[in-house]
Order: C-alpha cells, then structure tokens, then sequence
C-alpha cells in the first residue's frame, strides 16, 4: 500500500503540470501502438470536429473532402495512423517541400550582405539572428566553403529549421537548398533542457522572428536569385504574407493540371491581405476548418500542397517524367499521400506546457484558485450582458433562449466562441467529445480586428479557389485551348461558355443565410496559447492581457533584442527572459515607426502616430501596397517595429475584452486558466 501510495506520488510529480489536451487520435491510439503484439490495433473513433455542423450551430464547419472512391484515404485505425504520424514527422524534418531555388555557394556568400569584411567565425549564428530563423535541434548540415557535400556527410555547417540541403537521385547530399514548410511553422521559446525538451526550436508554433524580405535582399546580394515578387513578402520582422504568395503563384499556373501557364493570369486589383502571424499548428487538430478566416476545411489535405507551386521548373511536364520533375503538376500532384502524412503529423502536435513554478512568489506560479475561478469566467461570464452564471452547473447547459437569441455566440463567454475545454460543460455540447475544439467564426464587422486579411479573399477569389484542384475538383478540360480558357472563367461568365464546378471543399463552401455572411475570422483554440505570442492574426498584440485591454493596447511597439546577440544582426531574444509571465506574452519596448524610443505607446500616442503615418505614402491595393524595402541597415533595424498604424496591422477590434467587461482581478484569474491550456 504504502509503495502504491509512493509511486502515485511520483507519478503526480512528474506528470506536467499541467493538463494539456492530447491531440484527437493520440489519446486513443497511445496504448495500442506501443503494444508489442502486431494484431492488437483498433478502429479511429469519429473525428470530434466532425460534429461541427452547420445544423449543430457551427459557423466553422466540418467538411468531408476525402471520398471512398479516392485513391488517397487517411488512416482508418490506430497503428495506420501511428505510422502516418511518424512518416509525416520525418518528412517535414529531412524533405526539402517546397522546392530549391538556392545553393550552398551563395549561402556561404551571404556575409557579403552583411557589410562584415570576411566570413565571420559564428556564421551560422549570424544567420539564425539577422533572419530570425531557429536552430536546429537535430543535425541539417550544409558544406562549408571547400567542402564536398558528397562525401563529408552533407558538410560541417548546420542550417536552420525551414532549409534543407537537398539529395541527388541515388540519395546523396548534393549542396542545393531547399526551403521547407518549417521556415514558418517553426518557432521558439526559452531553452530545451533535460527537464523542459518541449522548449527551445518546435516545430509547429508559428516563427515570429522571421523576416523573409531581408533574407530574400540579401540573397540576392550574395549572388542569388532575387525572387522578385511584385507585393512585399513581409512588412515587418515576424509577420508574413503567405497568402498573397499562393495567389500570386496561381496566376502562373494552371488551375486544373497545375502546369505552369504559358499565360500570366491578371492580378485581381483587390486589397492586400496584409501579413499574417503563423497560426499555432499545435491547434489545427482542434479546429473543423482550417486559416485565419476558417475558410477550408481541416479534413482538406490538398489545401497544405498549396506551397508546393512555388518549384518552378523549364520543363514542359508533358512527358513520363513529370511525376517525378520538380515544378510540375503531375509532380505536386502525386505527392497526396505525403501529405496525408503531414496532415496526421501536424494534427497531432501538443502544445508545450506552461514553464510553471511551484513557488507562489515566483512569476511562473499558478494560482490555483484563481484559474478554477479564471475556467468559470471563461465558460460562463456572458460579456455582453450582465450576468455571470453564479456557478459552473448554472451555465453548463445553455437556456434555449440563449440558443436561440445567439444563436451565433451561444452564451456570450468566452467559451461561446472558443470552445469549451473543460469536461464540466460537455454536456453544453452536441457531443461529449467535442471538448477542445473550437468553432464559430466570427463576422468581420462584428470582430472589427483588421479587416485586411479577409477582405482580400474576396468572394469572386473564393470562388476561383473552390474550382481548383485543391478543392477535390477535377474542372481540366479537353483541349489545351479550352484548358487555357477555361482558367478565366470567372463566377458571372461560369456557364455561358466553359463552366468550372465547385470542389467538395472549396473556400468556405456554403453561404449560411442565417448570417447574411460567413466573411469573418475564426476564433482560434487557444491550447499553449502561453508560447504563440503576439497575438492575433496579424500579431498586431504583445501579449495576452493586452487582448483583454482593448482600447490600452500598445500602438508602436518592438520585443526585445537579443543581448548580447550578434550586433549589428541582433533577432528577437526567445530567452525566458524576454517573455512577461504576469501578462502572458513577450515583453516590448514603446518605440515608434521611426526608432525613436518613448515611455509610452497607448492611444494616447495616437495622434503623433497619424502624422507620421501621414508622411509615409501607401496604397491599399495588393501590388501597389509597398511596403519599404529592407537595403540598409538601418531599414533593417525599423522593421523590427511593430507600428499598429500602417496598413493591414491594426490592433483594433475584440473589443468585448475590455476594462467595461472584465476587471483586473477577472482578467488575472483568466490568465491563470489560459496559462493551464
Ligand atoms: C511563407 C510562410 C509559410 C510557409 C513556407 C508555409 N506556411 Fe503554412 N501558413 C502560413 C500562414 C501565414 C498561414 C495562415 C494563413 C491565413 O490563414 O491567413 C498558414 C497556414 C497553414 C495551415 C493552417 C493552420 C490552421 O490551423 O489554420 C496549415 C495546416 C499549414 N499552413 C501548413 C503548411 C505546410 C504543410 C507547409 C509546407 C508545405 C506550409 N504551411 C508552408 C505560412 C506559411
Ligand atoms: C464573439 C466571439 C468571441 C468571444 C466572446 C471571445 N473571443 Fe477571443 N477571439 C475571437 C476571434 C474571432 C478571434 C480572432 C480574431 C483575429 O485574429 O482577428 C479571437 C482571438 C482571441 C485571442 C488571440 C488568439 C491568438 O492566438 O492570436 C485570444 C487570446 C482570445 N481571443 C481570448 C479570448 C478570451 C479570454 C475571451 C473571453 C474573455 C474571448 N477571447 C472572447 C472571438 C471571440
């Protein structure tokens, strides 16, 4: 007994310390892939976020994509998706995805850029600050000047998460990059240690250290080849503009074969998106639809092939080997399998848990009170109307009214839009195991944050989007003419001529006339929401006390550098040591656009703010929206500014989260919860 009692003791010591949910299949399938005997394996129960229907009250919906008829199914049982699990993992860390377009000389050329008069002793280090790249924990080598990449096992230089050398047909290292998908899906915070491996480089939280624009410049200053894009891929360090990159990308290519197009489709003169924040893919397995807008849904694999247009290849793809020919469709095409693989890999990351104290003056430690309170405001505090359900059974089931007057945001809580995460209010949904994920989109005019992103997937462009092989649709017509043809067929003229159906799972594929709209953001899950500042989909907000003081957010502000860092290449610091545990977020400094340091940076900075702006010419319009570009030093330096004020970078909107709704203390019980995610 009393060694029983001893063992539980050790086991509570050890067990994190917090309860972060296990991703949807992990849970089920833990125990029966790690039993010895092969022929124990058992079916997938149903996908949770399948139940998310728009009949059940979801705005962000479940949509089946795969079909029985297809020639590539996702894993059916335990030990398939195990396996899958596994595949994925170790594609997305050794395959170069996405393509090459460099090679190991211009990268060891790259100090050139840097005004240094020779290769500095820690180049790499060098690369992984004045990029904001991560280093990789495992070894990704590249050769040195003077190495042969054939025969010193790749070389004696380590590249960073998102580059990879690439390999010759017979499998050995052959000195060209590649870049991956973790250039931005993989992030950092704090140092792995013996205790704490889940810190440091993970892969899966979004890089917001990355500043693609000033790697792009100055590869093409090391001998490289610039890629010219005619919008900004970047505004500022930490952000991104994926989205841009696909449609532009798709204007070179054919919608139906994915061959690139002797004809440049027009750029539609719509807004840019404005950049985006990497979404934590720790979360994509509690979500029914995928993107910032939840305009696909997450049972869509193809939807992830979307970067792999950007191998760009001078064959003509009409041949046996174009399946096996970088660039061409039949090549992108024949690559669903992998990604099933990486599918199942990225549904199944955990977030890392919260680096928690059990010391109760320490910054890390979690009241425990405070965060069952924090779990009952979450689930229950209507912050649209007066009431807080005294206590948790009280709110567990919604009233029909509530129903039924919001029918959109349920009972006003936070919970109503994030989704419950706790078992005590299961029974408020349409199935149990539907805790954890999170779906309801939220109308762009009701969430007011910018509007950039989802206004410039206009309707005609999610349109287009829903015809495209990504979509489950095969619209490739007969002749190479029509196929050409048919590539402009827009929403309006579809029918008259050429006619290009809808795909099982296009960009938000059925108008909820409940809504009048479904043009919105959706609320994300917020497991380790603790590791994915800044916040929203722009990142536009340091941390997470923040988002709940609307109207003191922060109007121009910069994280801390790196120090000692590498000057004059100094990247964020990722240090625990940077990181506010009170507010949950990172620390920043108040500086404004043009590097000027103040004492403070909340509205009441506003006006100074508008007539800098005021100087600094801009336009909304996707290819017109330039922003500076990243030549000196100096330009460098300022784009490590977040400035809240230029285009597409508004930290406005959730505006229910605010001092009128949530007290201090209300709002230091939340954090304490959120912190448990
Ligand atoms: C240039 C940066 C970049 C690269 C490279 C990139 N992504 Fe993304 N990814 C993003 C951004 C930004 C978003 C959010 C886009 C949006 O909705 O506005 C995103 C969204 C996603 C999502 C949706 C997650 C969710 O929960 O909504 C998945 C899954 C994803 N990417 C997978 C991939 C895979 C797989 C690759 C490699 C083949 C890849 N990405 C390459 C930047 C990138
Ligand atoms: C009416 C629906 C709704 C309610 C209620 C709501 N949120 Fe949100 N929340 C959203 C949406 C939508 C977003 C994404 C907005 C965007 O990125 O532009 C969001 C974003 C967030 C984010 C940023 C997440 C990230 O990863 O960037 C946090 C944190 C958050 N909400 C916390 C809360 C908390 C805590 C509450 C309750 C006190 C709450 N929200 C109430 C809809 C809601």
């Amino acid at each position: 007994m009393r060694r029983l009692r001893m063992l539980f003791v050790v086991a509570v010591a050890l067990s994190p310390a917090t309860s972060s949910a296990k991703s949807i299949h992990t849970a089920e399938c833990e125990a029966v892939c790690a039993n010895p005997d092969p022929n124990v394996d058992q079916d997938l129960a149903p996908d949770p976020r399948s139940f998310a229907t728009i009949a059940n009250g979801y705005t962000s919906y479940w949509q089946e994509c795969h079909a029985e008829t297809d020639e590539v199914q996702k894993p059916k049982r335990c030990r398939a998706w195990c396996a899958s699990r596994e595949r994925g993992k170790t594609l997305l860390e050794t395959s170069g995805l996405i393509g090459s377009f460099l090679d190991a000389a211009t990268y060891n050329n790259l100090w050139r850029a840097w005004g240094a008069l020779e290769r500095p002793p820690d180049f790499d280090q060098h690369i992984v600050e004045r990029y904001g790249l991560q280093p990789t924990p495992f070894p990704n080598p590249y050769p040195l000047p003077g190495e042969d990449p054939a025969t010193a096992n790749g070389g004696s230089g380590q590249l960073p998460l998102g580059l990879i050398q690439t390999r010759n047909a017979s499998g050995q290292y052959d000195g060209g990059i590649g870049f991956t998908c973790l250039l931005c899906h993989a992030g950092r915070i704090g140092e792995a240690t013996p205790e704490r491996p889940d810190l440091g480089s993970r892969i899966g939280i979004g890089n917001t250290t990355f500043d693609i624009d000033v790697f792009s410049y100055d590869l093409g200053k090391a001998g490289g080849v610039p890629i010219p894009l005619p919008y900004p891929h970047n505004q500022g360090r930490g952000t991104i503009n994926a989205v841009s990159d696909f449609e532009f990308l798709m204007t070179l290519r054919d919608f139906d074969t994915l061959n690139s197009s002797p004809f440049v489709k027009a750029f539609p003169a719509h807004a840019s998106p404005g950049d985006q924040d990497p979404p934590a893919w720790h979360n994509t397995g509690s979500r029914p639809r995928v993107y910032m807008d939840g305009g696909v849904s997450a049972d869509n694999t193809r939807a992830l092939m979307q970067f792999l247009t950007a191998s760009i290849t001078t064959s003509t793809c009409s041949d046996a080997n174009a399946e096996s020919t970088p660039g061409c469709g039949a090549w992108i095409k024949s690559q669903e399998r992998d990604f099933e693989d990486i599918r199942t890999f990225i549904e199944s990351i955990e977030p890392p848990a919260f680096p928690r104290s059990s010391d109760p003056t320490s910054p890390r430690y979690v009241d425990g009170a405070g965060a069952a309170h924090g779990a009952q405001l979450f689930h229950c505090k209507n912050l649209f109307g007066p009431d807080l359900s005294a206590d948790a059974a009280s709110c567990a089931q919604e009233t029909a009214e509530q129903k039924a007057s919001g029918a959109l945001f349920g009972n006003g809580s936070c919970s109503s839009c994030h989704g419950v995460y706790s078992a005590t209010y299961a029974s408020r949904l349409p199935d149990p195991s539907m805790v954890d994920v999170a779906g309801r989109i939220v109308p762009r005019d009701f969430v007011r944050t910018d509007p950039g992103r989802v206004d410039a997937l206009a309707r005609e462009l999610r349109w287009g989007w829903g015809t495209l092989w990504f979509a489950y649709v095969d619209n490739s017509a007969g002749s190479s003419l029509d196929e050409v043809l048919n590539d402009y067929v827009t929403e309006e003229t579809n029918g008259l001529v050429y006619t290009r159906a809808q795909g099982r799972c296009g960009w938000v594929g059925v108008y909820e006339p409940s809504l009048g709209q479904f043009i919105g953001y959706a609320a994300p899950a917020l497991h380790g929401l603790w590791s994915t500042a800044p916040y929203l989909h722009n990142g536009s907000v340091p941390t997470v006390y923040h988002l709940l003081r609307y109207g003191e957010r922060p109007l121009s502000w910069r994280r801390p550098l790196d120090i000692p860092g590498t000057p004059p290449d100094q990247g964020f610091d990722v240090s625990l040591a940077a990181y506010d545990f009170e507010k949950v977020g990172w620390k920043f400094d108040c500086v404004l656009p043009d590097g000027t340091p103040v004492d403070t940076c909340g509205p009441e900075i506003g006006p100074l703010l508008a007539a800098i702006r005021a100087a600094i010419p801009g336009s909304e319009v996707w290819l017109g929206n330039q922003s500076p570009r990243p030549l000196t030093q100096a330009d460098v330096e300022l784009r490590k500014i977040y400035d809240t004020t230029a285009y597409g970078r508004s930290n406005e909107g959730h505006w229910w989260t605010s001092r009128d709704t949530l007290s201090e203390s209300e709002v230091e019980d939340l954090l304490a919860y959120l912190k448990t995610l």
